[in-house]
């Protein structure tokens, strides 16, 4: 059996399924297992303005979670939605949380707008305090067409590159060794 240690863990959001889907997508490729973040507040049409509301107050509380850390992982990926031009509040809180997370954190995110979501991999840098691994966005237009298999295969080779880069580096593998 595979070690927790070299497996990918996919952390998901996602209030009407577009980031579920591509969780999903990623974690066949990866042979990830996927994790979903509790976020009751968000369901329904009211969950809808009450996301809106905390996302431009930038209030990043995250409900309780089924897990306390998830650095046990290699590799963690984060997956949901923009809003209001920000990571939805759940992936903020979560990256703003005292939950531990592996040194890799990567971030995929699904968006009404096409343009590369710039201000959103920003603010997940600041609240993780640190760079990305790997990151992506696809706006809901794109989702199954060709662009979609372009950028989930340009995340894929970015994450990939990360990986080789780890093991290449001497002070990885001997970090490793001890
Ligand atoms: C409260 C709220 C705010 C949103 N704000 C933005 C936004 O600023 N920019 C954008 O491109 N899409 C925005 N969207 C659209 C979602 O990012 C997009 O539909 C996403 O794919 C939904 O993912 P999900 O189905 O996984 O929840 C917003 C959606 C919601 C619910």
């Amino acid at each position: 059996m595979e070690d927790a240690a070299t497996k990918t863990a996919i952390v998901v959001y996602s209030r009407s399924g577009h980031s579920r889907r591509i969780a999903r997508k990623l974690a066949e490729a990866l042979d990830a297992i996927v994790i979903e973040l509790n976020a009751p507040a968000y369901k329904g049409a009211f969950g809808y303005m009450h996301a809106g509301f905390n996302s431009l107050k930038q209030s990043c509380a995250l409900a309780p979670q089924k897990f306390d850390s998830l650095a046990k992982f290699g590799r963690l990926i984060l997956c949901g939605p923009v809003w209001t031009s920000y990571p939805a509040i759940p992936l903020r809180g979560l990256l703003r949380s005292d939950i531990a997370l592996p040194q890799s954190v990567s971030l995929f995110l699904t968006s009404g707008d096409s343009a590369p979501a710039v201000k959103a991999f920003k603010t997940a840098e600041a609240d993780l305090g640190r760079p990305l691994t790997a990151k992506a966005s696809l706006g809901n237009r794109d989702e199954r067409t060709l662009k979609e298999d372009r950028k989930m295969g340009s995340f894929l080779k970015e994450l990939e590159a990360a990986n080789d880069d780890r093991h290449a580096d001497p002070s990885f593998a001997r970090l490793h060794a001890l």
